[in-house]
């Protein structure tokens, strides 16, 4: 995120188009993300983003792939600049926002075909990305995909000083107990949610996109 000034805005407030913040990191990566969702999704699907953010991958994702029914999400302090990013989106595939904090109980979702996260698992401390996990693998229909975008660790071991500036950037601005996790790690707990490793993706800048499968 390149700007907090969402934080700030009210529960589901409705903020000017003209006025919404921009994530330049967004900018930079949304075409080799979309380029991956493009090959992995290529028939028509119904995906669950986590974590939508500013919604602008939500909408170049629903501009870019109109195969895809997209449904965003995002914690509630939060929904004021989605809702508007998609209200100024005009379009049918990207569906209301629906308020999704992934350590909740509950989703508000059935079943979809796939989930998305950009950008959510480093900034989430381990019981906050079990709980994602677990609930991922709860609404994912059999066969479906999970793809998280993000940077990863491998083997205990940063893989650029830009990471690990990351990493200690969002300990300080999320919790304490937040920051990169480890690959390896990863995989393990998103397989006691019956969740298989399908592809690990290298992308630009030292992130990457984990693919995983849900499984009977
Ligand atoms: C680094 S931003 C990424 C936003 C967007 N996905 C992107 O790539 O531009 C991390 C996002 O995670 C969201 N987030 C943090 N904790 C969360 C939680 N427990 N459940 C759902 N989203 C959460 C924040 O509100 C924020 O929008």
């Amino acid at each position: 995120m390149a700007t907090n000034r969402a934080d700030s805005l009210p529960e589901f407030q409705i903020v000017n188009a003209a006025e919404l913040p921009v994530s330049e990191a967004c900018l930079r990566n949304r075409q080799p993300i979309v380029d991956v969702l493009a090959t992995e999704l290529p028939g028509r699907a119904v995906v669950l983003e986590l974590a939508s953010g500013t919604g602008q991958h939500a909408e170049f994702i629903t501009e870019q792939l109109p195969h895809l029914t997209w449904q965003a999400s995002e914690v509630a302090n939060r929904m004021g600049v989605l809702n508007a990013r998609r209200l100024q989106s005009h379009r049918d595939n990207f569906l209301p926002p629906l308020v999704l904090d992934v350590g909740q109980d509950l989703w508000p979702v059935k079943q979809v075909d796939a989930v998305f996260a950009a950008n959510l698992v480093h900034c989430l401390d381990w019981p906050h990305v079990r709980a994602m996990l677990y609930g991922v693998g709860r609404v994912l229909r059999l066969g479906g995909l999970a793809l998280f975008y993000g940077p990863y660790n491998y083997n205990g071991e940063f893989t650029s000083d830009g990471n690990r500036a990351l990493d200690a950037w969002v300990r300080q601005e999320f919790h304490p107990n937040a920051g990169l996790k480890d690959f390896e790690q990863m995989v393990l707990a998103a397989r006691r949610e019956k969740l298989r490793l399908l592809k690990d993706v290298a992308m630009p800048a030292n992130n990457r996109m984990l693919v995983f499968r849900k499984y009977q």
